[in-house]
This record gives structure tokens, C-alpha cells and sequence, in this order.
């Protein structure tokens, strides 16, 4: 799977956004080193806190099924007017690094330029627990 690719898939999750507070959709593909593509949308709460974003769905659902690495992750927020605007979270990032996401595209709508990083530009110097290979596999 390319990049096009994966921010395809991440633009059309966006599209089962549930954001009726903040009307920010987002959606995030997944890639696994298996080769298996998992996606993912913000669902908001009416106890803000109790949201989830679209990386966090989709990492979490590729985890469920059984993913314990993922090579490559695109999110892309489809209401974002600039791409600065369009980054991942803190709390995200966070769980990137916990299954090893080499790669990131950030973008938004069709059409917005896509910026590709390395996990170690957008969280250097993270927090891990689990062994640098990624071997633990729980
Ligand atoms: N959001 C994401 O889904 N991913 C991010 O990395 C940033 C923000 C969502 C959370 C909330 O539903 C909406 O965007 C506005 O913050």
C-alpha cells in the first residue's frame, strides 16, 4: 500500500466522523507490517473528555484484531483549512509510539498538500517501557 493510498482510506474515514460538537472531522488509516490496512474516526462525547480521536481509533482497532507494529500511519482532518492545522495530538503521538509507527502523513481535505514525518519528529525523546525492536508483542 502507497501513500495516496493510505491517505485515501484516511479521507474516507473521516467521512463516519461522529463530531457533531466540535463539526471537526478526522479520519486515520493504518498500516501493519502485516500488510493489513485499519481505519479509524473521531467519535466525540457529550462528556468532552470522553471523545476519541481518529488515530486512537484506528491504532486501537488494528490492536484489537491483533496488530503489535504498524509501518505507517496517514491522518487527515477533511475540515482543516491549513495543514498546520491538521497535526496529531499529544496524547496520539503517544500512542504512536507505543506500536511503532514508522511513518506519518499528515493532511486534510482532497487536495491539501501531505506532509510526510518520521515518529522521532513529531515525539522525540518519547516515553517507552517496551524494548527499542518493537519485539514485545504482549
Ligand atoms: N482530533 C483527532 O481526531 N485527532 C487529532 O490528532 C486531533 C483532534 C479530533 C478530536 C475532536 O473530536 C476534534 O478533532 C476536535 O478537536
Amino acid at each position: 500500500m502507497n501513500r495516496d493510498d493510505l491517505v485515501s482510506a484516511a479521507r474516507a474515514a473521516a467521512e463516519n466522523a461522529y463530531s457533531p460538537y466540535s463539526h471537526f472531522r478526522v479520519g486515520a488509516a493504518v498500516l501493519a507490517d502485516t500488510g493489513e490496512l485499519f481505519t479509524g474516526a473521531n467519535i466525540e462525547n457529550a462528556a468532552y473528555p470522553s471523545s476519541n480521536c481518529a488515530e486512537a481509533t484506528a491504532i486501537h482497532t488494528a490492536v484489537a484484531a491483533g496488530t503489535r507494529k504498524i509501518d505507517a500511519l496517514a491522518v487527515a482532518c477533511i475540515d482543516a483549512t491549513d495543514i498546520e492545522g491538521a497535526y496529531p495530538c499529544g496524547r496520539c503521538r503517544q500512542i504512536m509510539s507505543e506500536f511503532w509507527v514508522d511513518r506519518i502523513y499528515v493532511t486534510g481535505p482532497e487536495g491539501m498538500e501531505i506532509r510526510e514525518h518520521t515518529f522521532e519528529e513529531l515525539l522525540p525523546h518519547c516515553f517507552r517501557l517496551s524494548p527499542p525492536d518493537g519485539a514485545d508483542h504482549g
